[in-house]
């Protein structure tokens, strides 16, 4: 049998999620600043045989699971070649991208053909006027052209992510919801999370989950939970009470799903990460490029994991935001 990466606190980690750049074409305020963003230098980055083999030795502790994140991951250069040479590696059951969508339709049957099957796709708006607002750029078109064109080339999910933002996205949740139903997409609403660049984060800011249910309840119709669900998703899954449209929650503010995690991180720089919010990360890139034996880096993933925390501490006055912002760590 294959070994297994545990905590302390029992919690099995199959999930590595590898960020493979942390450039990109818009700027969601909720992740990066508005300009003058000091990017990685390019030397700095993994190069995909480095990400390939730290897959590779990552399978070995029972990682089976891979997706991969940014910034944005699609102005990496060739990065369905990356997505398929993950996906040949046998122990790999599945693959996924979390992308902004803007290049997706000019991608999106490349990435299919190397062997990519789940998407999915950050959208906060659907009015081009607010996605300005958000993400201080152009782009809205794009997005839909990437949706619709994921749909077509047969990726099986398509997920739409939206974060939940109060005072700027509340008149976004019956539109998102009606679009769940007319696309076949499912909608997940993410509540705003404290990893902006501008450190402007306040729990004032976050619209919660039960609120979003509460109107689409009202304005469309009874949502019913899923069954059967991935119990370390960290999404909880409805659909309209007719069949037709379903709709996630990852409510990492109001309800922490910590206890369930099974997620480690790579950064396009090549230091592991425990949580989105850790404060310690483990340098891998010089031992990769120090010549180090996999048994090194399969050391170092261990302890990583070990040393992994209860859970994050955003409800508590103790909470420290990490210097990393999003964009940096990758989603
Ligand atoms: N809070 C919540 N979600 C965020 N994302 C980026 N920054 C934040 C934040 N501060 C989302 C992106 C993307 C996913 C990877 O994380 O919109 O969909
Ligand atoms: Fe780019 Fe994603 Fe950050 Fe938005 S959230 S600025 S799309 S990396």
């Amino acid at each position: 049998m294959t070994e297994q990466l545990i905590d302390s606190f029992g919690r099995v980690h199959n999930n590595l999620r590898i960020s493979v750049t942390d450039r990109c074409n818009i700027r969601c305020f909720y992740c990066m600043p508005a300009d003058d963003v000091v990017f990685m230098k390019r030397s700095a980055l993994l190069s995909f045989e480095e990400i390939e083999r730290f897959v590779r030795v990552a399978t070995k502790l029972g990682v089976n699971k891979v997706r991969l994140t940014g910034g944005e991951p699609l102005v990496r250069r060739e990065l369905d070649k990356l997505v398929a040479q993950i996906a040949a590696i046998p122990e790999i059951l599945d693959v996924g991208l979390t992308t902004n969508g803007i290049l997706l339709a000019d991608q999106a049957e490349a990435l299919y053909a190397a062997g990519l099957r789940r998407i999915n796709i950050s959208l906060d708006a659907l009015d081009p006027v607010r996605f300005k607002e958000i993400t201080r750029r152009e782009g809205y078109e794009k997005v839909i052209e990437g949706i619709q064109a994921a749909q077509q080339v047969g990726f099986d999910p398509v997920k739409v992510n939206a974060v939940t933002i109060r005072g700027m996205t509340e008149d976004q949740v019956v539109p998102f919801g009606h679009f769940a139903r007319e696309t076949g997409a499912e909608i997940r609403f993410i509540e705003f999370m404290p990893l902006d660049a501008d450190n402007a984060w306040e729990r004032d800011k976050v619209l919660f989950a039960h609120e979003i249910i509460e109107s689409l309840n009202r304005e469309i119709m009874p949502l019913v939970p899923v069954g059967q669900q991935d119990k370390t998703a960290p999404a909880t899954e409805f659909m309209f009470e007719d069949g037709v449209g379903r709709i996630g929650f990852i409510a990492s503010v109001s309800r922490p799903f910590c206890e369930s995690c099974n997620r480690f991180r790579l950064t396009a720089d090549g230091k592991l990460r425990n949580c989105l919010f850790s404060l310690e990360e483990t340098d891998v890139k010089t031992m990769i490029r120090d010549g180090g034996s996999d048994d090194e880096i399969a050391a170092a993933i261990r302890e990583s994991v070990a040393a992994k925390k209860e859970g994050h501490e955003i409800n508590t006055a103790r909470f420290i935001q990490p210097d990393r912002p999003m964009y940096s760590i990758g989603g």
